[in-house]
């Protein structure tokens, strides 16, 4: 029966808790609410306070608290049962179960148990009609977007405007300084043009060839038969020998079906793999493709606008430009290069705006195209000299589409190396691109040429080739029809020749052989134009202090924008000091002499305040760093900083918060339960909550860089929590716990957070102490050594070693960041 009445408990909690949730406006609030209110309950469940310790003012919760109702049906059951019949000798009849109930404040009669089990169930009735009656009459607030203030806005693009004219006029004056005397090659004087014209930075132009590139993956359906029974092979070819080149200045357009391995081919080129084998030759200005100087020399614009959303579209710009602009470029110049980015992709109107939550109506900040915008602007501000994009202009309506496509040709004019894969383009989008790489399924060449005016070589290619390709019909969209005829898209209008191998068609056409020795050519010349092959100096653009400042400018802004996690934090950290603070107040004083029960109630305060309180800061945190992990990892492929830098500076902007939390905490609580007056046990608790409040964001953020999911982080991080507390002594002090277990106490980080609290709060306190039904008399100091095993002078080492697990697992985060990748691609 004691486990039924378990399980009712249980069910409780996920009752009350639905409640909970129902009747709130938001799931934050609904976090912040159902934390307090489990809080209240199974702090006066009767277990970390005994019932007789319990102020009057709170005793109510305790005969509300399914807790206590469950707890005391539990130990009643255990301790009336025969075993523990045996009457205590001088007892006056007392038996030794109803004395160890008597000890800590528990009812001894059976009538208790049975009318826990009515509660239990009556409750449980009570709450699902509670539930229903809310879910018909209550709903979620209305989702609110964030509007910046109208004359705030201006006010900031004033400051802005005059920012930028300084930085322009800044440039222009350095310029000047630097004019060299005149001298007979032109370069230098160049060099000095480019840097006079503002917003506009030299970078070296690229001449990409690919030739005959394969990729592999292991093949997810390994060792089950195909159709035709054969064994399925080992490893899957997506791309079967594609060849292609593409010049400064030129876009290439990366078309075909459907899972033709657009994405995959340009992932390849553009060495954004982390999965698969790649085989063949990627050739930068006529030498190999070198990862390191070519991540930094490209952009690649992913198909997912990932942002983070508490920056504002310029904070996002000049983060971006400062780690990805060669340390050398001036301040000034940086800033005024942003701003003719952020006015070539008409980014003007929102640069002041933050970049919000995408996603319909209930999305906030920047709306889809204006996203996609800054997708593109945060790669262009890198002055990349080749750009890759995967279907830029997918989901955005005719304008903006051609607003993106606008910003394209610029940049590609500019003479950039463009490549981009393209879905659905209408006739003009089509028609701006210079060359077309056209893959059939299967990852097969279908064409690789010119489109030139009307797309003529196109379909003089496609209609000279086979015989019976219907005619482009006047007026008919080329990329459509070169689609269906080709049998790469469903036919609308157009038939596709049957029985075609349109890839086999051109490989062995005289196109094919022209495309591969114009790609040998291309490498020869473009050798001879740039002996050197291209160098970066250093793995990152900018310098570790660079990568540190931007870190931390962007993640303080981040967290001073993030209410839901910082005042939710500071504010629940009040109430529950407040809560803890009533329900023990003056329990930090002992009787004398002092019973088990008081040391039991000062145990249970000192140790559950803090890991309460550190729980709720890691439960909040998982969520938002686990959506950083994908900005993150985006800012990585473009080795943008090192994770060390971003892992060290994610431990140090919650140190403000933490600081202001430690000592809101700890000033409303320490005079409450009135624990020890002198200023060194004071500090001593200050530093140890500090910690403990540090290990749970260490721990949760470790959690979240070693698991594939936020989900999963928050059930493996309750889960190790729950193993901690279970073996961290408080539950079963550890000279109780069996021998085989012991480890388990001395690797639980929480063992050291309770030994060091208690020790320092109790461990030195000589008040007379007396054992439950027994006449000896010692201390406090001397119970908690001989029944815990606590020594008072090992108080600081318990500190050390609290701050060796924060910065162990902070360590093992930032390799996990460093190591570990949970993006496939
Ligand atoms: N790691 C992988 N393992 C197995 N198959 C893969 C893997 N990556 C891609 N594929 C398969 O390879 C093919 C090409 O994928 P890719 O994403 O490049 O297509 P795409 O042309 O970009 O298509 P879409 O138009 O859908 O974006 C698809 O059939 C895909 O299912
Ligand atoms: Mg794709």
């Amino acid at each position: 029966m004691p486990l039924g009445s378990l399980r009712s408990d249980l069910r409780t909690c996920v009752r009350v808790s639905q409640l909970i949730a129902y009747c709130s406006p938001n799931p934050v609030v609904a976090n912040a609410y159902g934390g307090l209110i489990l809080l209240i309950l199974i702090l006066l469940s009767g277990f970390s306070i005994v019932r007789g310790s319990i102020p009057d003012y709170w005793i109510w919760a305790y005969y509300i608290s399914p807790f206590a109702w469950a707890l005391r049906c539990v130990v009643i059951n255990e301790f009336t049962s025969p075993s523990w019949n045996s009457p205590i000798p001088g007892g006056e009849g007392q038996t030794v179960g109803e004395r160890a109930l008597g000890t800590f404040d528990f009812f001894t009669t059976r009538d208790w148990y049975w009318a826990g089990i009515g509660y239990m169930w009556a409750l449980t009735f009570l709450l699902i009609g509670v539930s229903a009656v809310a879910l018909t009459y209550l709903s979620g607030e209305p989702p609110v977007a964030r509007v910046a203030d109208p004359k705030q806005l201006a006010k900031a693009r004033q400051k802005a405007e005059k920012a930028r004219q300084e930085a322009e006029a800044g440039a222009r004056q350095a310029a000047q300084a630097n004019v060299a005397p005149p001298q007979a090659n032109g370069a230098n004087t160049s060099q000095v043009h480019v840097v006079v014209d503002v917003g506009k930075l030299p970078y070296t132009p690229i001449t990409l060839v690919f030739q005959d590139i394969r990729y592999f993956v292991p093949n997810p359906s390994k060792g089950q038969k195909t159709d035709d029974g054969n064994p399925a092979p080992d490893k899957l070819e997506l791309l079967k020998g594609v060849t292609g080149f593409a010049v400064p200045g030129s876009m290439t357009a990366l078309m075909g079906g459907s899972g033709a391995g657009k994405t995959t081919l340009m992932d390849v080129i553009a060495g954004r793999k982390t999965v698969g084998e790649v085989r063949g030759n990627i050739w930068v200005n006529g030498h190999p493709k070198e990862q390191g100087s070519w991540a930094r020399s490209s952009g690649y614009v992913e198909q997912m606008d990932i942002h983070t959303p508490a920056t504002t579209v310029l904070e996002a710009l000049m983060f971006s430009a400062r780690l990805r602009l060669p340390r050398e470029t001036p301040k000034a110049a940086v800033r005024a290069y942003v701003d003719s980015v952020i006015r070539m992709v008409e980014l003007d109107d929102v640069m002041f705006s933050l970049v919000g939550l995408s996603g319909g109506n209930s999305g906030t900040g920047l709306n889809v195209d204006a996203r996609k915008r800054l997708t593109l602007a945060v790669e262009l501000v890198a002055n990349p000299s080749v750009v890759f994009m995967d279907e830029p202009t997918s989901g955005l309506d005719a304008r903006a589409a051609s607003i993106v496509m606008k910003a394209i040709r610029a940049v590609a004019n500019d003479g950039r190396t463009v490549m981009v894969v393209i879905h659905q383009p209408s006739i003009e989008i089509f028609e701006a691109f210079d060359m077309l790489l056209l893959l059939q399924r299967g990852g097969r060449t279908t064409y690789f040429g010119p489109l030139g005016s009307h797309s003529k070589p196109l379909v003089d290619y496609l209609m000279g080739q086979v015989p019976g390709v219907e005619p482009l019909p006047e007026g008919y969209n080329p990329a459509t029809w070169m689609l269906e005829v080709t049998g790469a898209a469903k036919a609308v209008r157009i038939k596709a020749v049957e029985g075609v191998d349109w890839p086999q068609v051109y490989s062995g056409s005289s196109l094919a052989a022209s495309n591969a020795a114009r790609a040998e050519q291309l490498i020869e010349d473009s050798r001879k134009s740039y002996p050197q092959p291209l160098v970066v100096s250093g793995k990152y653009a900018a310098r570790a202090p660079t990568q540190f400042a931007a870190l931390l400018f962007k993640f303080q802004m981040v967290y001073w924008r993030t209410p839901s996690y910082n005042f939710v934090r500071l504010a629940m950290t009040i109430v529950v000091a407040l809560v803890y603070g009533s329900i023990y107040w003056n329990q930090g004083e002992m009787p004398n002499p002092a019973s088990v029960g008081r040391v039991q109630n000062v145990m249970g305060v000192l140790y559950s305040s803090s890991s309460f309180l550190g729980m709720l800061g890691m439960g909040a945190i998982q969520p938002l760093l686990g959506f950083e992990r994908v900005v993150f990892y985006r800012e990585q492929a473009a080795s943008m900083y090192s994770p060390w830098a971003y892992g060290i500076v994610l431990a140090m902007v919650e140190i403000p918060y933490l600081i202001a939390q430690v000592i809101i905490f700890v000033g409303i609580m320490y005079p409450m339960i009135h624990f020890l007056g002198t200023a060194d046990h004071f500090f001593y608790y200050l530093l140890m909550v500090f910690e403990t409040l540090s290990f749970y964001l260490s721990f949760g953020s470790a959690l979240v860089y070693i698991t594939p999911s936020q989900q999963l982080a928050q059930v493996a991080g309750a889960g190790l929590n729950f193993m901690f507390s279970l073996f961290n002594g408080f539950v079963i002090p550890f000279p109780s716990i069996p021998e085989y277990y012991k480890w388990a106490n001395r690797g639980s980080p929480t063992t050291w957070v309770l030994y060091g609290l208690v020790a320092d709060q109790l461990g030195g306190n000589k008040t007379p102490f007396q054992y439950p039904g027994d006449n000896t008399i010692s201390s406090v100091a001397a119970y908690l050594r001989d029944s815990f095993g606590y020594k008072y002078g090992f108080r600081f080492w318990c500190l050390l070693i609290v701050a060796g697990y924060i910065i162990g697992l902070r360590i093992l985060g930032i390799l996990a960041l460093r190591y570990v990748s949970f993006l496939r691609r």
